[in-house]
Parts: structure tokens; C-alpha cells; sequence
């Protein structure tokens, strides 16, 4: 029995065996892995914006030298993602032109604005916590180069959770005031992180054959339960209340059950018709082209040195 090209694909993930840059794929598996791991790409680089807005505002020296490496190690995972999807031949150059342009999609999340002090602490703690669930996994994803980049993203994000919990927990033992921003805080993050791992299962249409291609190593509701689970102890351990009136623990599941996100909202701000879209996408158009002559300089010396070279 002779199998297809295709099959003896299939045989390979279902073995576990990673794929690599010159190995055959199906177009179909180039294209899912360019658009997620483009668009994973872009959500650390406009990421970087929510928190870049606070650097100057920090409460201490301290806390403002912890958030500027935070933002800067969201460039670099910005730059290994972008590396991981050249070699499957995408241009980066292209994938700038349509993050610039509005085309490509990036993580609802980073849409949503940084208001006060404790939205770093949530940003952290929610945000980056429900990054980590989702991108350890990433690190046996099917395709070698992503996988491999996932590792020290994720080492450098469980890094990035722990500090936003201990700006919650300082702001949490801390005044009266300290505490209800705190709270304030969670009741605007807690949904916007849960819309994060996309829609329902049932409305997700790259969900299945990314499965089973071993792209996700799990679902879209299966991660946003998971997330549940984790975060509810966390923040009755903070004292702050989860603003969802449906949060039950069930017994049978030994999970929480909990309310309906918004799908509204998010498709909404998916569209571009979030609360910061516009701005986000101002900010990363202006940061390219106020870098336009760094680039024009790294040519123009790499292009001396060849010469050199050659001489
Ligand atoms: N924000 C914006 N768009 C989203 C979001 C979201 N939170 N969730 C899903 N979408 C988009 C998908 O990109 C897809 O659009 P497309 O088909 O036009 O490309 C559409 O909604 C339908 O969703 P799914 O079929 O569920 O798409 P997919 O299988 O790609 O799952 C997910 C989405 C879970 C985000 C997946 O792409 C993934 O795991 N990506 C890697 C992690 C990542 O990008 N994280 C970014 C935020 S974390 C951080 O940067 C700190």
C-alpha cells in the first residue's frame, strides 16, 4: 500500500515527529502556521504598546525598570515569531505591510486601554497568564521552528505573570484606595482575557484541522476553562471578587462554570472597532516609519562590509 504524499504527512504528526523548514507540507498547513504565528507576531508587537504606556508613569525606579524589560522582551518574542514564519516563506516586509494597513489580525486584547496603575498588575497577571497557558502547549506544536521559540517565550512570559501578581498582591495588602483600583482593575480585564482565546469552540473554523494537525494541542474552550480554573483561587487569595455573577465551582466537572463573554463585543473589537484599534495601529505605523533610517543604516553598513570583503 502506497501512501500519499499527504498521508505519510499525517503518519509523521500522528508520530510526533517535528516538522522542519525543508520538509514537504500541505499548503494548506504552510498557510494556517503563517497567519497564526504572523498574527502571534503582531499581537507582541502592538502588546507592547498598553504597557509602553506607563513606563514613564511607574510608581518607583524599580518598578519602572522590571516593566521596560518586560516590554522589551516583548520585542525580541516579537522578532523570533517573525523569524519562525520566514522560514516558511512569508516576508516580513509583507507582514509589516498588512499589520500597518489594518489586514492582519492581532489578540483583541491589546485594544483595550491601560487606565490606571493597577491595569499593569492585570496585564501580568490575566493577560500574560492566560499567554502562558496558551503558549506552553505551543512548545509541542507540530512545527519545529515555532515549537523552539515558544520555549524561551514562555521562560521570559512566567516571568512577566509573576510580576503583575505581585503588583496585585502589593496593591491588594496595601490602602483601602490601593485595593479597589486593584478591583476596579479586574472588573474591566476579567472578559476581555477570557474573548483572548477566541471564539467557542463551535464557531471556530481553524479549531479542527489545527488539532489535527497538531498545530493546538488543545481547544479554544479548553484552554478559556482552564484559565478559569486557575485564576478563581488566585484572586480569592488576593480578596477580589471575579465579576461574574454565574462563577460556580462544579463539583462533577471539578471545574468552574461561568457566564457568556460577550461574542459582540469581541468580533466588534476583532473588526477594528475596539477602544484603541486606531490608536495601536497609529502607534506602530508612526514606530516604523520613525525607524525607516535605522533600517536605510543597517543596509548601507552591511553593504560596506560586503564590499570590504569582496576588496
Ligand atoms: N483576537 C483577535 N483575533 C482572534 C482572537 C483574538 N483573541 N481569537 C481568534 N481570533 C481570530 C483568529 O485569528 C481567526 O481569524 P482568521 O481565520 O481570519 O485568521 C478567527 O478569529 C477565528 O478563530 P479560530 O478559528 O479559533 O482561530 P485559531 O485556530 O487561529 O485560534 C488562537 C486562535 C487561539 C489565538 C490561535 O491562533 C493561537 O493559539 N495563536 C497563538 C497565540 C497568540 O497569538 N497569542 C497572542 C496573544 S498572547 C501575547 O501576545 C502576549
Amino acid at each position: 500500500l502506497e501512501l500519499t504524499q499527504e498521508e505519510q504527512f499525517q503518519a509523521r504528526i500522528d508520530a510526533d515527529v517535528r516538522i522542519e523548514p525543508k520538509d514537504w507540507m500541505p499548503d494548506a498547513y504552510r498557510k494556517t502556521l503563517i497567519r497564526q504565528i504572523s498574527q502571534h507576531a503582531h499581537s507582541e508587537l502592538v502588546g507592547m504598546l498598553p504597557e509602553g504606556n506607563w513606563i514613564t508613569r511607574a510608581p518607583s525606579l524599580k518598578r519602572k525598570s522590571i516593566l521596560l524589560a518586560k516590554v522589551q522582551d516583548e520585542a525580541g518574542h516579537g522578532l523570533y515569531l517573525y523569524s519562525a514564519a520566514e522560514t516558511l516563506g512569508a516576508s516580513r516586509d509583507q507582514m509589516l505591510a498588512d499589520l500597518h494597513s489594518g489586514k492582519a489580525k492581532y489578540s483583541s486584547i491589546f485594544n483595550y486601554p491601560t487606565l490606571s496603575w493597577a491595569d499593569m498588575g492585570c496585564v501580568g497577571w490575566l493577560v500574560d497568564g492566560a499567554a502562558i497557558l496558551n503558549q506552553v502547549p505551543l512548545c509541542r506544536t507540530s512545527y519545529g521552528p515555532y515549537a523552539r521559540a515558544m520555549v524561551r517565550v514562555c521562560k521570559e512570559e512566567s516571568f512577566h505573570q509573576r510580576q503583575g501578581f505581585e503588583i496585585m498582591q502589593t496593591l491588594c495588602e496595601g490602602s483601602p484606595e490601593q485595593k479597589a483600583m486593584a478591583q476596579e482593575g479586574l472588573n474591566r480585564w476579567w472578559w476581555p482575557t477570557l474573548m483572548m482565546f477566541g471564539p467557542k469552540d463551535s464557531e471556530s473554523p481553524n479549531t479542527a484541522q489545527s488539532m489535527n494537525w497538531r498545530i493546538k494541542r488543545f481547544t479554544n474552550d479548553e484552554l478559556r476553562q482552564k484559565f478559569v480554573d486557575m485564576m478563581v483561587p488566585q484572586a480569592e487569595f488576593l480578596g477580589l471578587t471575579v465579576p461574574d455573577p454565574n462563577l460556580k465551582w462544579n463539583e462533577a466537572k471539578q471545574g468552574y462554570d461561568f457566564g457568556d463573554v460577550d461574542w459582540e463585543e469581541f468580533w466588534n473589537v476583532v473588526k477594528g472597532n475596539g477602544l484603541c484599534n486606531q490608536e495601536r495601529l497609529q502607534a506602530r505605523v508612526q514606530a516604523h516609519e520613525e525607524g525607516a533610517w535605522v533600517r536605510e543604516a543597517a543596509l548601507a553598513h552591511a553593504e560596506k562590509r560586503k564590499q570590504r570583503e569582496e576588496a
